[in-house]
């Protein structure tokens, strides 16, 4: 587990472009936190960094956003999604694939159904423009890597 504050905006998609360094293809990265704590603000550095250009916003209508970077990248909300059915569960699965990397918001309700996630974020609003963010890696390395990420941005 590593863990950094942010004061801005900035400095959070910084974090979400780093972590994007750190995927392959196939993975997946859930982000959790309260409405407005800056998921998508860290989804959209993350974005930039794998090359995709133009707006990236909340998917709001559909299941999932569909970027082409450098390699697929798909941003999915589930937030609206209660208790999911297997026909949805079904598109939102198809929606990630397995040759992109998949950054999913609000993941609990899909989350017992999804391959296992190279990164978890977690995002507690500390008031103004702090955030409190806690990256847990999928296995030792990638929590190294995460680490070693955080002091970058620290220093
Ligand atoms: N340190 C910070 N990190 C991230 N966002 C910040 C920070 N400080 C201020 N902000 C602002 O907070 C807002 C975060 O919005 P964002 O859409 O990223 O949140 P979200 O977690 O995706 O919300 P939702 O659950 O509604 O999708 C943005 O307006 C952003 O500019
Ligand atoms: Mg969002």
């Amino acid at each position: 587990m590593a863990e950094i504050t942010t004061t801005d905006a900035d400095t959070t998609e910084r974090l979400g472009a780093g972590i994007a360094d750190l995927l392959a293809p196939g993975d997946i990265v859930l982000l959790r936190g309260d409405l407005g704590a800056g998921k998508t603000t860290l989804v959209r550095g993350a974005a930039r960094a794998l090359g995709v250009e133009g707006p990236v916003t909340s998917p709001t209508f559909t299941i999932a956003n569909q970027y082409a970077g450098r390699v697929p990248v798909a941003h999915l909300d589930a937030w609206r999604l209660g208790d999911v059915d297997d026909e949805e569960m079904g598109l939102a699965l198809e929606a990630i694939g397995d040759e992109g990397v998949a950054f999913i918001e609000w993941p609990d309700s899909i989350a017992a159904g999804l391959p296992c996630a190279r990164v978890a974020v977690d995002i507690d609003h500390g008031g103004g423009d702090t955030r409190v963010i806690r990256l847990t890696g999928s296995d030792a390395a990638t929590d190294a890597s995460l680490e070693a990420l955080v002091d970058h941005l620290r220093a």
